[in-house]
């Protein structure tokens, strides 16, 4: 199988060395700048911005790519599926229109409310400032203020906890697009993603990921400092009932989009809080989360390249998609200042990973040297039998990196672990 993988971030560097896996899979690489993990395992690399679809899709001709798996959101948005698709190039991606259940977070809510789908907050859509302002005053409670379109996974901001009203209502006036307002969800976060062919969906293990910047949960939101994932696939913090209707939201989801004739071909990525009414949707993303796709990519046990195959023609329900038992933890490093005034430019050395899977994200490499640029650097990802195994296996690379960069040293320890279980017992 000869095919393109577009984006060069951690998650790409995973899904590039998931499908390296498989003897007979060709892969080709368009990214914003190298990847030195990427770099190694493709065959050929282009550097090209992820949006610039019109060179993206003269470089999958060239290189003869008959499939095309889609990393970040931004080419979806930019409608790189339809015209993939356009030159029959079978991708793992939804079309534009389908994306648009990330890209457009108003369309996301009105779907969920027009199909009755299970676990949508109260919600309320405004394109006038001023409407939305007079809504925030009079309104009694806490709200999650959400821009419609993409922000990175930084535009959220939530009353009552990183704002007070008039900082909500500050917010909303430096906004240029819509907002969506809704209620403000208190609970536990967990991840969701699955492979899905359009109508069959099949879920991977569940994955929780840690949003803020610095330990304890605290400091402004980031891309994500890293997640851990169990041996049973499941959060010891999420119930079998709750685990249902999640799956059932997903399958609700994927067949409302099938309806309105924008059927969804890809991962779909459910992020939910589990509150103690149950699990309500935060967000659904159009593709692997990254982190997330560094814990369940490497557990894989079958062949992405015949998930790849499965999702294209539809035949997922007879394909094989099978997990290891295992835990996973992964633990980003950040440049320093991260991510408000991160420090590009500084060396940075890792030792040998001890049996830590290492993916590459925002990373400078000139002669083998290795320096930080303004996002996430690189992340080590532990596997192990338990939980403390893979974590011990991960914060012993992470420990080892010298240069002015960070990490989250709580990611994955048991004692953070407890917290969240303490929490959701609390609740309910
Ligand atoms: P998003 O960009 O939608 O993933 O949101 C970023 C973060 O904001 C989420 O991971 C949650 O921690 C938080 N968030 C989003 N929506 C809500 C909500 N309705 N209630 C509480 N927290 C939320
Ligand atoms: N880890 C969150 C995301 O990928 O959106």
């Amino acid at each position: 199988m000869k095919i393109l993988v577009v984006g060069g971030g951690g998650r790409e560097h995973a899904i590039v060395r998931a499908l390296a896996c498989s003897n007979d899979t060709e892969i080709f690489s368009v990214m914003a700048k190298q990847n030195p993990g990427i770099s190694a395992l493709a065959r050929d690399t282009r550097l090209c911005r992820e949006t610039d679809i019109s060179r993206i899709i003269a470089y999958a001709l060239e290189s003869g790519a008959e499939y095309a798996f889609i990393g970040p959101e931004s080419p979806l948005e930019a409608g790189i599926v339809d015209q993939l698709e356009a030159v029959n190039i079978n991708c793992v991606g939804p079309t534009q229109a389908a994306a648009r259940i990330e890209t457009d977070k108003a369309f996301c809510r009105d779907m969920m409310e027009l199909y009755n789908i299970d676990g949508c907050p109260k919600y309320r859509v405004f394109h006038n400032r001023a409407d939305a302002i007079s809504f925030i005053y009079d309104h009694g409670g806490d709200l999650a203020i959400k821009p419609i379109g993409l922000t990175g996974g930084k535009g959220v901001r939530i009353m009552g906890e990183q704002v007070d009203q008039e900082g909500a209502v500050a917010y909303v006036k430096s906004l240029a697009g819509g907002v969506v307002l809704e209620e403000r969800l208190i609970g536990e976060e967990f991840t969701l993603q699955a492979f899905v062919d359009g109508n069959h969906l099949i879920p991977m293990p569940l994955v929780q990921d840690h949003k803020r910047a610095f330990e304890g949960d605290t400091g402004p939101n980031t891309g994500g400092m890293g997640s851990y994932s169990m041996p049973d696939h499941m959060l010891p913090f999420v119930s079998d009932a709750d685990y249902k209707k999640a799956l059932a939201i997903m399958k609700s989801t994927v067949a409302a989009l099938e309806r309105t004739g924008h059927p969804y071909k890809g991962i779909l990525y459910g992020q939910f809080m589990n509150t103690a009414g149950g699990p309500k949707v935060i967000e659904f993303n159009a593709r692997f989360g990254d982190p997330e796709a560094m814990n369940v990519l490497p557990l894989l046990s079958s062949n992405l390249a015949d998930i790849v195959i499965g999702i294209t023609e539809g035949s997922l329900s007879v394909t094989d998609v099978t997990f290891e038992q295992k835990a996973t933890v992964c633990k980003y490093i950040v440049p320093s200042g991260y991510p408000d005034s991160p420090h590009p430019g500084d060396p940075i050395t890792i030792k040998s990973p001890e049996g830590a899977l290492v993916y590459y994200a925002n990373v400078g490499e000139q002669q083998g040297r290795l320096s930080t640029l303004t996002s996430r650097t690189l992340a080590f990802v532990g596997i192990g039998p338990t939980l403390e195994e893979a974590e011990r296996i991960a914060e012993k690379s992470a420990s080892a990196v010298t240069g002015r960069v960070r990490y989250r040293r709580d990611i994955g320890t048991r004692a953070l672990l407890e917290q969240r279980i303490n929490h959701m017992r609390e609740l309910r």
